[in-house]
């Protein structure tokens, strides 16, 4: 029996599950979007263990404390920058997605919310990166048995539709 995955609309710095990923860059010194509100509800002691990971490559992830978050674990994943999907984009936001389960199933998280990895700032349209969002990780958790609820938290009502859609195909299989 592999996870439940399920979208909610709302901000991810609320979830009260054992885990939340930052959609972050490079250093993993903050920024804005996600990443900004996660700095923020988590305050300065995120940055402080930011500071001693030596960044992040694109694709990689990277785990912390949540601090004042409700989460107890940040994953910290740096997607790639939209160029047109000829770049190698799909397989890295792909890896984004693999690795922040990977580094969750080791370390007791059986509960994790992803953002919108890279369809922000970074310009991924939000359609094939749902899509890759949610066929990796419906895959890559038939390797996790312990995370056993994904949560894809969508930041407005246009996202909200396109996971759903794309929730929805995976489960009946079209
Ligand atoms: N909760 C959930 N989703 C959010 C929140 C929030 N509080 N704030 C923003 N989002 C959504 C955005 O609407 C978008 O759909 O997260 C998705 C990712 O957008 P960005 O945060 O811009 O991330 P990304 O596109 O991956 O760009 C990363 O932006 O903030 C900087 O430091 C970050 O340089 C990095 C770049």
């Amino acid at each position: 029996m592999s996870a439940t995955l399920r979208v909610e609309q709302g901000d991810i710095t609320k979830m009260n599950v054992d885990a939340i990923v930052n959609a972050a860059n490079k250093s993993l010194l903050g920024g804005g979007g996600v990443d900004g509100a996660i700095h923020r509800a988590a305050g300065p002691e995120l940055l402080a263990n930011c500071r001693t990971l030596g960044g992040c490559p694109t694709g990689e992830a990277k785990i912390t404390e949540g601090f004042d978050l409700k989460a107890r674990y940040v994953i910290h994943t740096v997607g790639p920058v939209y160029g047109g999907g000829g770049s190698g984009e799909p397989e890295a936001l792909a890896s984004c997605y693999r690795r922040s389960l990977e580094v969750a199933a080791g370390h007791d998280v059986t509960s994790i919310a992803f953002p919108s990895i890279s369809t922000g700032a970074y310009g991924y349209p939000v359609e094939p990166a749902a899509h890759i969002a949610v066929t990796t990780v419906a895959e890559e958790c038939k390797r996790f048995p312990s995370i056993r609820e994904v949560v894809f938290v969508t930041f407005g009502p246009g996202a909200t539709r396109v996971y759903e859609r794309e929730l929805a195909a995976l489960l009946t299989g079209a």
